[in-house]
């Protein structure tokens, strides 16, 4: 089967499935109130469909999953799609696992997701008082998020990141805290330039905490070191002060990371992205679900592979949003 290099001799290594648009928080950024029309069931790819197209992808040089959601932890048999997943075998060997996560189920679920194969977690927390918290994602759970990652620690997760979206007058007078918290507990904290992936397509650019205006903040508590060699990865990340804790931000929007990109995502219901903001969408579970065999899959993969764009676009003209929100993507 073909190597996964698309038209910008971009060679893929990273695969995002997103097990379910469905969450348990409600963060005012991501989800209204209700919450979104979720994904009927029956268009769900089941857990033999999903592992079937994932072998087929890392049999063409897919080396790293990462499960996303929505809340990925909602899936009720994730332990087991993470055994399959770990079990697969490609050019590279058996892929990585990791997960971003809300963190809330990870009480009950670090250790035996550990045991499944999973290596690595990114839990999300974008503020540490409670009563920002719960207005923010609409739930008054910030405990249960601080006893998740301290079960993935327990675990044997290492490093545990956690990733925060700054947002002007919501969190970004708490960069420094968030950091300290991370340092205390031994956390890689990681900032993240909000990108245009609202359900109600509001976002502002000249509204946006940029990168610089983290780093700012940042120097007004802390020597900053910067690190080289992020390779592929979105962070950047920086030594805090004699270390050996670091920080990392992901400056989506105004430092785009596309020239490296090595990312494909699948969706809950089994369709192929090339890029978050991709327009067009390969869809992988009606040919699993006509009989297609691993060739015409593959050769599904290559050709979305094939249509994946330079980079996002976002800021120039033209430029338009997903139509499906964050959740329904995978992060
Ligand atoms: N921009 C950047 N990050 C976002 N996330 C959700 N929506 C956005 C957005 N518009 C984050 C979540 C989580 C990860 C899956 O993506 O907070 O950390
Ligand atoms: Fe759930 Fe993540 Fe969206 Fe918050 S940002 S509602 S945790 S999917």
């Amino acid at each position: 089967m073909s190597a996964l290099v698309d038209g910008f001799g971009r060679a893929h290594r990273d695969l995002r499935i997103s097990l379910t648009d469905r969450c348990s928080l409600r963060c005012t950024y991501c989800m209204p109130e209700q919450g979104l029309p979720w994904l009927p069931r029956p268009s769900m790819l089941s857990t033999d469909e999903l592992v079937r197209v994932a072998a087929v992808l890392v049999g063409m040089g897919v080396s790293e999953i990462r499960l996303t959601g929505g809340e990925p932890l909602l899936r009720a048999d994730v332990v087991d799609v993470v055994a399959r997943l770990a079990a697969l075998e490609g050019p590279h060997g058996r892929p990585e696992l990791s997960m971003t996560t809300n963190g809330l189920r990870l009480a009950e679920l670090a250790a035996p997701l550990r045991a499944a194969g999973l290596s690595r977690v990114n839990v999300s927390l974008d503020t540490l008082d409670p009563d920002r918290f719960a207005r923010l994602t609409r739930r008054d759970r910030l405990p249960d998020v601080l006893t998740g990652l301290a079960a993935a620690t327990e675990a044997g997760f290492a490093p545990v990141k956690v990733n925060a979206v700054v947002m002007r007058e919501v969190n970004d007078d708490e960069v420094v805290d968030l950091v300290r918290f991370a340092l205390r507990h031994g956390y890689q904290m990681r900032f993240i330039e909000q990108m245009p992936l609202d359900p109600d397509h509001r976002w502002d650019g000249a509204a946006m905490v940029t990168q610089a205006e983290i780093l700012g903040r940042l120097r007004s508590a802390f020597r900053l070191t910067p690190l080289d060699g992020r390779g592929a990865a979105p962070a950047r990340l920086w030594q805090v002060d004699d270390g050996p804790g670091t920080v990392g931000v992901i400056a989506s929007v105004t430092a785009p990371f596309c020239a490296a990109c090595d990312r494909l995502r699948l969706t809950a219901d089994g369709q192929l992205r090339s890029c978050l903001f991709a327009r067009t969408e390969t869809d992988l579970r009606s040919a699993v679900r006509a009989g297609a065999d691993d060739d015409a899959i593959a050769g599904a993969v290559a050709a979305c592979l094939a249509g994946k764009r330079a980079g996002h676009g976002i800021g120039e003209p033209g430029f338009v949003q997903p139509e499906r929100p964050m959740s329904a993507i995978g992060g």
